[in-house]
């Protein structure tokens, strides 16, 4: 099939057919598996919502403690690689950090046939359990700690907290976390999970897939938003000056970070259950000023823009709450990834059942059958 239809961002050109997530960008629904976001964030969570999106079911109790039992006997790092991380520039950007340890844990990694169900399963679950600790031991390394062992008796979220701060989070901390990981594990054919489908379909391994992933979701249109949201909401400086900094931002025709989405009109449910996140976090831990400005700055752009169907996107309140966790802020974007690397590999074992590389077209508008012209002749 040949289209001469050039759609910039490709917006809403299907790029595969799949049963993972579902949006209805008019009503405001996100399904994972034909589960509602809301169903799943008070009844379940995020290594529960990881088997189904992998698995397409729902597990049985047995399936998911053997699944909890494997992600956690794969959490240490291979010396090897934890070399590499105590390399890597202090000063760096948390989001490099891990793709340069993603790939390095490809290079640790056994060279296998991902053909083979085992090996794929057995790579899959590797990604799962080390994304967070490479996050949570790059951010250990670079403020001068050393590496912290991983706890076999906590779940993902717990753990990532754990290896962050080196005491047992508080339950509603791990609540949080968990719930926000969950959150953001899938969303049907974003930048990010568009990359990881084009490098999956050149049969590159699912380490540097999720490595180039990493690099699409730093960018601030995409996952990198969160933590520029959180910038933001600080440079305003209160509730009171809303009104003339997004008077000043429309003026000169800049972006609010945080809101906006190609697919939802309106406000994302992923938004909505993280708000529910933060009053839930200030009820035990006491409120944050910003969130204030938050509000505010919501009334204000959905005031102005809410007719364009710029609402708040998932990464308006993630910041919030990553901060009251007491997460540095540039660690927001790579807790996202954590996250996402679920919806990166159930795509990748899609894209292998039925792949064809990927190669658009394009519209050609240069020349044709140019005269050459010699070095010493050109203007
Ligand atoms: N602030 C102000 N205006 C906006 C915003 C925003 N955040 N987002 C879109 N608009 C306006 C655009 O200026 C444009 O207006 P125009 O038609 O008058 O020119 C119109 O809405 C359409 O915007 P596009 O950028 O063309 O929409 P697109 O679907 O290409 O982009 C995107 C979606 C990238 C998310 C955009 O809304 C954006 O840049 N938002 C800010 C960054 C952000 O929050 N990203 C996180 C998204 S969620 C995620 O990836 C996890």
């Amino acid at each position: 099939m040949t289209t001469q239809e050039f759609v910039p961002g490709l917006a809403g050109v299907p790029a595969a057919e799949s049963a993972i997530s579902y949006i209805d960008g008019a009503a405001g629904i996100l399904e994972y598996r034909g589960y509602r976001i809301e169903t799943l964030s008070e009844k379940s969570n995020f290594e529960e919502v990881a088997w189904l999106l992998l698995k397409g079911k729902l597990p049985t109790r047995a399936e998911l403690e053997q699944f909890r039992t494997e992600l956690r006997a794969r959490r240490d790092l291979a010396a090897p690689l934890l070399t590499l991380m105590r390399a890597l520039p202090r000063e760096g950007h948390p989001m490099n950090a891990l793709q340069a340890s993603l790939a390095g844990l490809g290079m640790v990694s056994p060279k296998v046939d991902y053909r083979d169900a085992d090996s794929s399963w057995e790579a899959i679950l590797r990604l799962l359990a080390i994304t967070p600790v490479l996050v949570a031991t790059f951010e250990r390394l670079r403020r001068g700690d050393d590496y912290l062992a991983p706890d076999p008796e906590l779940n993902t979220a717990a753990n990532f907290l754990w290896m962050l701060n080196g005491e047992r989070p508080k339950p509603i901390a791990e609540r949080t976390l968990d719930c926000a990981l969950l959150l953001h594990a899938e969303h049907t054919m974003n930048a990010s999970t568009f990359a990881a489908r084009v490098v999956a379909s050149t049969e590159a391994d699912p380490y540097t897939m999720c490595s180039s992933a990493v690099g699409a979701l730093f960018g601030p249109l995409h996952g990198g938003a969160n933590e520029r949201v959180l910038q933001a909401l600080e440079s305003i400086g209160g509730k009171q000056n809303v009104d003339a900094w997004f008077a000043k931002k429309r003026a000169s025709k800049g972006k609010i970070m945080g809101f906006g989405h190609r697919v939802y009109k309106t406000k994302d449910p992923r938004a909505i259950t993280l708000q529910r996140l933060v009053r839930e976090l200030f009820g035990e831990l006491g409120t944050t000023p910003i969130y204030d400005t938050a509000l505010a700055l919501e009334k204000a752009v959905v005031g102005a823009l809410g007719d364009k169907g710029i609402y708040p996107n998932v990464d308006f309140f993630s910041g919030i709450v990553y901060q009251k966790l007491g997460i540095p802020t540039d660690v927001f974007t790579p807790i996202f990834a954590m996250a996402r690397v679920t919806g990166w590999l159930t795509h990748w074992q899609d894209q292998m059942k039925h792949n064809r590389i990927f190669r658009p077209g394009q519209i050609y508008i240069g020349k044709h059958d140019q005269p050459w012209v010699p070095i010493e002749e050109r203007g």
